[in-house]
């Protein structure tokens, strides 16, 4: 079975507004370190291409996490899959996550990582969807906003596949 993908976002738009994104953060932690965290598996194309837009030292590390719980939306319980390999106190954190959809598992991430004494911690996303947001998260960085459909490529995926697009698009089922 194949899908039909209608581009929502250029190859072209995307790269731009991560240019943009990694300029921004420049300026803001001027004189400081950032370290990425990036969300396996969504954030990784993401972070990559903004890690190379950031002109201040980066350090990155990783974590992998799932929502569990009863029923079918996500819980906001957050399990982790696969820890970060360092320690975050002291550090100024940049969460780079794939997109915010209802904001159960940034909300809950925030709060467990803040637990370990960040110096800070912002949170960039590429995508938005302030539609679908149950929970208020504060988001500093965002690429796009965009509306309540379902989007695949540059990391994000429908059942596995598409996450390997340099676009952003639409399923068409
Ligand atoms: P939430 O903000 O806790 O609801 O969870 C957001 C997660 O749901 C993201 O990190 C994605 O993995 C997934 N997700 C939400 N919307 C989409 C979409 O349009 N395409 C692909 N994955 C999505
Ligand atoms: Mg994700």
């Amino acid at each position: 079975m194949s899908e039909k993908i209608r581009v929502m976002l250029s190859e072209e738009d995307v790269d731009k507004r991560i240019k943009e994104l990694g300029e921004q953060i420049s300026k803001d932690y001027e004189g400081k370190s950032v370290h990425l965290i990036c969300i396996l598996k969504g954030g990784v194309f993401f972070m990559c291409e903004l890690a190379k837009r950031i002109t201040v030292p980066v350090s990155m590390d990783f974590m992998a996490v799932s929502s569990y719980g009863g029923g079918t939306a996500s819980s906001g319980i957050v399990k982790i899959i696969k820890d970060l390999d360092e320690a975050i106190e002291g550090r100024d954190v940049i969460i780079v996550e794939d997109i915010i959809d209802s904001g159960r598992t940034l909300s809950h991430l925030i709060d467990l990582l803040g637990q370990r004494k960040p110096n800070s911690i912002r949170l960039c996303t590429l995508l938005d969807k302030p539609d679908r947001r149950v929970v208020d998260v504060k988001v500093e960085y965002v690429g796009y906003s965009i509306p309540d459909e379902f989007v695949v490529g540059y990391g994000l995926d429908y059942d596995q596949k598409y996450r390997n697009l340099p676009y952003i698009g639409v399923v068409e089922l």
